[in-house]
């Protein structure tokens, strides 16, 4: 896996045997981008594929040139992934290609999160640096290329070693001009609720993409958007991601200039962004991963999956088989008591469930989510022995025990609200905005990190708390921090995300063995920044299984199963109050990490036996559902229909496919599903697994020996001659390799 540079044309080649990735240093000192697609010869130069010498009506018209990391000011006049001040008002920049470094392994970037490398075999790094000599601006660009995936990781980081400040007005983390423009561009955007809405255009002149500005990445747009080629489908053609480690403010761009070029851009938005450098300071963009398959979506994928999974998720946790857990959100809301908990508990525990976890309202005299945010004591009016007590009693059960918080939170009614009213985010002399009755701490200030450490530290210390599930429910208003002058305050949404991972970061390494799992009212913060802090995540408020089939296949385009919470809730569904079968629901959820967010009070005996069944079933295969090498074989997402949506997870020796007939239509024909990941030359038993719902001619038809062959080119064949009536009806098919 070399990085090779040949120093006769300045070319800079970064390789792994699938992909190669070419960078040259122009003759005026700037970064040409020379290539990026299917694996060149490392060894030989490229003078071809070179960016153009400038050319044109004036004779230098920069914005036919595909440039690496284009700057403000010098006649490229798209976006630039650099645009400074100076001290004297000025912003045009010249970056000069100074020296360049490659090493083994990959660097750690302060104070962010990032993928990482274990070992120097797994991934090599090439830095170049650029200097821009007026200001005595360093920009050093880093690239990290990983031999068993098609990803790569970028960073910027920005050195003053001037004389005076510098304001950093927009520094891109990723920046890549590609030939042409005959892409598809897909964004996954959404609500509350209905996240993770795939939205696929072709591109055309003009910039599109998507981008946050509340502080938190967003319900609304996920810091990830995919290029594939208009005839691409999950399992051929070219496509090429670009997915921004970050939770904050972004941007993630496509510009399509005159000449067809498109310039993909990822990084923290500019629009609400201004950072002043001092003379010796440094600054880091977070890290953006450039994913790339020449051979379908479903390809970039999963090695998106693998190096979330392997190496940006870390701690315990990440390879460890997360517990099925019970959440008493759904089923009880804000009323509980302490005896309502136990029993709940009891019966999870009946049903094979391994940990409780108690989700809102335990804290302060929270009956309704308008007050005691910050109060991070036990209300004793719903559990009079507080949280020891309470764990005591779960844990003697024999299940884990858990605890929601939502820590950048601040009620007005509430005791630190009293004692703090200045920390709560807001603009001196302006009223505060409410979004769901609360404001939020300002976390660019790091004494008020501190002190919400110190009291959670006390509160998880207090019992045997093994989960945690951080939730944050609102974006920020009126942004402006008190602690910083007039002239700093375009660093504040920055400052304050740094300030949300320096807390994660303080947890984490005060409790290494409690699994977190981040949540923002459901996946309004589902992004890579919070796979670095917490391996799992709560998708969406959304527990309706057919709705959560569309959610669950978007989300993959970028994040593995074993970060995703996937719940069975109660029915009618207390979204949609859409009702499906107990088996849709269990199938929809056994792909992701299984939970149930219900009071088991309210199923009937039968129905608990049925949970425990399929407890029992998730969990003698749950390494598979969280840790398998996952598909999309069918269904919604970017291709495929609404009639059926298959999913597969393989390891080398097994195998599942949950098949969903979602809605349902007369008189049409079987669908023919071919899988994938199978050794061709083996031979797999297949069944039907006996608890989940199943048609008799289904079973007889696809059970028994199969070659891996005839299943990937011929395929099994379902819902065979019209199949069953009614929707929303699954069928969980398992292969056992012989
Ligand atoms: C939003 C989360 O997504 C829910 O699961 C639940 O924890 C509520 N917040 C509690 O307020």
């Amino acid at each position: 896996m070399p990085i090779c540079y040949d120093a006769g044309t300045r070319q800079f080649h970064l390789y792994n045997g699938r992909f190669s990735y070419i960078i040259k240093a122009l003759e005026d000192g700037s970064l040409g981008q020379v290539y990026c697609g299917p694996p060149l010869e490392p060894s030989r130069s490229y003078p071809l594929l070179a960016p153009l010498p400038f050319w044109g009506f004036s004779n230098n018209d920069r914005n036919i040139q595909r440039f690496e990391y284009p700057v403000f000011g010098k006649g490229d006049y798209r976006l630039p992934a650099l645009a400074l001040t100076f001290p004297d008002g000025s912003g045009a920049a010249e970056p000069v290609y100074q020296s360049y470094r490659i090493m083994p392994g990959k660097p750690e970037i302060e104070g962010l999160p990032a993928v990482y490398a274990v070992s120097g075999d797994e991934a090599e790094t090439l830095e170049l640096l650029l200097r821009d000599e007026p200001s005595g601006l360093e920009i050093l660009l880093s690239y990290t290329i990983f031999s068993g995936v098609n990803c790569l990781a970028r960073h910027a980081r920005l050195v003053n070693r001037g004389r005076g400040p510098v304001t950093i007005r927009s520094a891109m983390s990723l920046s890549l001009d590609l030939e042409d423009a005959n892409w598809n561009l897909v964004v996954l955007t959404g609500s509350w609720a209905r996240e993770f809405q795939p939205d696929e255009t072709p591109l055309h002149p003009g910039i599109q993409g998507i981008r946050s500005m509340r502080g938190n990445s967003g319900h609304q747009q996920n810091p990830f958007l995919l290029l594939k080629r208009p005839l691409t489908t999950d399992f051929a053609g070219e496509a090429l991601a670009v997915s921004l480690v970050y939770s904050g403010n972004f941007r993630a761009a496509a510009e399509v200039d005159s000449f067809g070029i498109t310039r993909l851009q990822a990084g923290i938005n500019p629009e609400t962004f201004a950072w002043e450098l001092s003379p010796g300071a440094a600054f880091d963009t977070p890290e953006a991963v450039l994913a790339y398959s020449s051979s379908g979506v479903n390809h970039l994928s999963q090695d998106l999956h693998q190096l979330y999974r392997t190496r940006l998720a870390r701690g315990r946790w990440r390879d460890a088989a997360r517990p099925v857990q019970l959440n008493n959100w759904e089923g009880t809301y804000f009323n509980f008591t302490e005896s309502k908990l136990v029993e709940m508990a009891a019966l999870a525990k009946e049903m094979g469930i391994e940990l409780f976890v108690l989700d809102d309202g335990w804290f302060g005299q929270r009956d309704a989510d308008n007050s005691s945010l910050g109060d991070w004591f036990a209300d004793t009016r719903k559990l009079p022995g507080g949280i020891p007590a309470l764990a005591k009693r779960i844990t003697a059960l024999g299940l884990k025990f858990g605890l929601w918080i939502e820590p950048e939170m601040i009620s007005e009614k509430s005791r630190l609200f009293e004692a703090h009213p200045d920390w709560a985010i807001g603009v001196p002399g302006r009223k505060r905005s409410e979004q769901r009755q609360q404001y939020v701490l300002d976390f660019s200030r790091p004494e008020i990190v501190d002190h919400i450490f110190n009291v959670l530290k006390d509160v998880l210390a207090s019992a045997p708390v093994a989960y945690v599930k951080w939730d944050m429910n609102r974006s920020i208003t009126e942004p402006f921090s008190a602690s910083l002058p007039p002239e700093r305050q375009g660093e504040f949404f920055h400052r304050y995300i740094l300030g949300v991972y320096r807390l994660y970061g303080l947890l984490t390494e005060a409790f290494p063995d409690i699994l977190f799992e981040s949540c923002a009212g459901g996946g309004g913060r589902f992004d890579p920044g919070m796979l670095a802090c917490a391996p799992m995540g709560w998708l969406s408020d959304n527990t309706d299984a057919f709705l959560r089939i569309g959610i669950q296949s978007a989300a993959s385009l970028c994040y593995p199963l074993s970060s995703m919470g996937t719940d069975v809730s109660a029915v009618p569904n207390h979204q949609t109050g859409r009702g499906t079968s107990l088996s849709f629901r269990a199938m929809t959820a056994f792909f992701g990490v299984l939970g149930f967010q219900l009071d088991p009070a309210k199923l009937s005996e039968s129905e608990r036996r049925t949970v425990a069944l399929y407890t029992a079933f998730y969990k003698s295969r749950r390494e598979l559902f969280q840790f398998g090498r996952f598909t999309r074989l069918s269904g919604p997402g970017v291709s495929g229909g609404d009639s059926y949506a298959a999913w597969m997870v393989s390891s080398p020796d097994e195998a599942a496919v949950g098949f969903y007939k979602l809605l349902a239509r007369p008189n049409r024909g079987p669908c023919y599903l071919r899988l994938q990941d199978l050794d061709a030359a083996a031979v797999y038993e297949v069944s039907f697994w006996e608890e989940g719902g199943f048609i008799e001619r289904d079973k007889a038809l696809n059970c028994g020996l199969r070659g891996g062959d005839e299943l990937m080119n011929a395929g099994l064949r379902l819902d065979s001659e019209g199949g069953t009536k009614g929707d929303f009806f699954s069928e969980l098919i398992l292969l056992k390799r012989r």
